[in-house]
């Protein structure tokens, strides 16, 4: 089934990716491409939408892309640093602002009846961020709206279906921009809203039929979402011929290992549980610093699921969790850093089974949408609405050098404070929690005995990709309490403290 296409052109707004989503929400699919990297399959692409940008339309890095092939042959719905675009190479002016433009406003419609305004009521409350402003609007531009403070606020172009609008519809601030988006694409540019978790499933699974027909397929499992729902879409579509590899590195949560891979045979995954923990551990003796800890983990991973690869025959795929913010990441104009960690990767000196054919089921979906495919896949609510966990585990939480003493402590303090959170009802304000071994001791009394032993680190922050994140306030009562379980339950921990910062500056784990 092929569905209507929207085509984003990134100029480097921090907002792109909300646009797409907003877009995607309305089930209506988005895909998004660096400006300067315009697909040569135009006519793919029903409507056209331009972001915003960090950039000026008047400096002399000025992002200029051709919208030939666009520009009044397809809808098109320009926003903040596009519409300033339209205006200063069409015949308008843009200059800079005089007043600060940037958080809330309110619209006030020049025409009542433009369907691009559709059900929106007059005053509605849209946000700004930009420091030009458009003085003039472009040849045959007509003025749609105004704020307070800006006056060319929304305009369109006469005889063409192209709107641009000075606001930001995507943010969540801008109360009606989702019936905005929805206006233009649905009422204007006559798009069909079909695009679904259900379809998704449908199609997905009917192409990964296509594309590996009866091959043998190997996949690494995490125990995280994106592995879980990828392993899951490829059972549907090949069943037995998937081969699910779950390794334990001995760094993960107390009794994750055994009950995960439980939950992965009742799922009915062909899935062989590796339990490497020594190896690990031994190849982590004596290092302290986080990098090479982190690489340590790494290599090991490699040789252990090279080796267990190594054990199947004729294995043709190697299918990946890969979800569409690491593919937007690697494709953008100036190139982020998954395409570096590509280029090393086609150096050569490649483990065997990353010369297997790569099949990625989950590239073109963002994480709430992996959720949301999860939940039709009938994955357990539990499972997909786990707090991210990094690859590298317990390691990067144990400060300093690890042993299996060290890792078993902050097992069962990581265990406690988690429980507290699912008990009290916590869990799912948290976006995501743990605990660190500090490589400090200090001086406490019990009984009347002086103890000199561990110190441990809560951290609870809230977050929507982990990129920017924040402390949560967790009421006094439960970090009392979990304290108090903590230091009378965990042997040679004497002392708790709770982590209060932010990030950035601070990251979210401590390593
Ligand atoms: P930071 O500490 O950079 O973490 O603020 C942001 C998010 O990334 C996770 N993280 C990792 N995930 N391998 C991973 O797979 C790693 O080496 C790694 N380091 C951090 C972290 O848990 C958080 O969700």
């Amino acid at each position: 089934m092929q569905h209507d296409k929207v085509l984003i052109l990134d100029f480097g707004s921090q907002y792109t990716q909300l646009i797409a989503r907003r877009v995607r929400e309305l089930n209506i699919y988005s895909e998004i491409h660096p400006f300067n990297k315009i697909p040569t399959n135009i006519d793919a692409y029903k409507a056209v939408i331009l972001s915003g940008s960090p950039n000026s339309v008047r400096g002399e890095d000025a992002l200029h892309p051709d919208l030939s092939e666009i520009r009044g042959k397809k809808p098109m719905l320009a926003v903040c640093y596009g519409a300033q675009y339209l205006a200063h190479f069409s015949g308008g002016e843009v200059a800079p602002s005089n007043t600060r433009e940037y958080g809330r406003a309110n619209l006030s419609f020049i025409k009542n009846d433009e369907p691009f305004f559709a059900t929106l009521s007059e005053g509605s409350q849209v946000w700004m961020s930009h420091s030009d402003t458009i003085k003039s609007l472009p040849t045959n531009g007509v003025l749609l709206a105004s704020t307070n403070d800006v006056k060319n606020a929304a305009y369109k172009i006469e005889g063409e279906s192209t709107y641009a609008i000075q606001f930001h519809p995507e943010v969540y601030h801008s109360t009606d921009g989702k019936q905005l988006l929805e206006n233009f694409l649905v009422k204007i540019a006559d798009l069909k809203q079909d695009w679904t978790p259900d379809s998704f499933v449908e199609e997905t699974v009917a192409a990964i039929k296509e594309k590996v027909g009866n091959d043998k397929v190997v996949l690494g499992l995490s125990g995280g979402v994106d592995s879980t729902v990828a392993a899951v879409l490829l059972n549907k579509a090949i069943g037995e011929n998937l081969y699910c590899i779950f390794v334990n590195n001995g760094l993960l949560r107390k009794d994750e290992f055994s009950s995960v891979l439980k939950q992965y045979e009742g799922m009915g995954l062909n899935v062989k549980g590796v339990d490497a923990s020594e190896r690990f551990l031994e190849a982590l003796k004596g290092l302290e610093d986080p990098e090479l800890k982190r690489k340590a983990i790494g290599n090991s991973f490699i040789e252990v699921f090279d080796d267990e690869a190594h054990k199947l025959t004729d294995v043709k795929w190697l299918a990946q969790g890969t979800i569409y913010p690491d593919v937007i990441e690697s494709v953008s104009a100036t190139g982020g850093p998954s395409a570096t960690i590509k280029s090393h990767h086609n150096v050569g000196g490649l483990p065997d089974f990353m010369k297997l054919k790569i099949v990625e089921p989950l590239r073109a979906i963002f994480k709430d949408e992996v959720r949301r495919v999860g939940a039709t896949l009938g994955i357990d609510p539990e499972l997909l609405g786990r707090h991210p966990f990094p690859g590298p585990g317990l390691g990067i939480r144990i400060l300093g050098d690890i042993t299996a003493e060290k890792v078993q402590m902050l097992q069962e303090v990581d265990a406690i404070f988690i429980n507290g959170l699912k008990e009290w009802g916590l869990y799912d304000k948290v976006w995501q929690a743990g605990a660190m071994l500090l490589p400090v001791n200090s001086v406490g009394v019990m009984g009347d005995e002086r103890t000199y032993e561990k110190c441990v680190a809560l951290r609870a922050v809230e977050s929507t990709d982990g990129m920017t994140a924040d402390w949560v306030n967790l009421p006094y009562e439960f970090l009392q309490k979990t304290s108090n379980d903590i230091i009378n339950k965990v042997k040679g921990v004497n002392r708790v403290v709770y982590d209060i910062s932010s990030k950035p500056p601070a990251t979210i784990e401590w390593e």
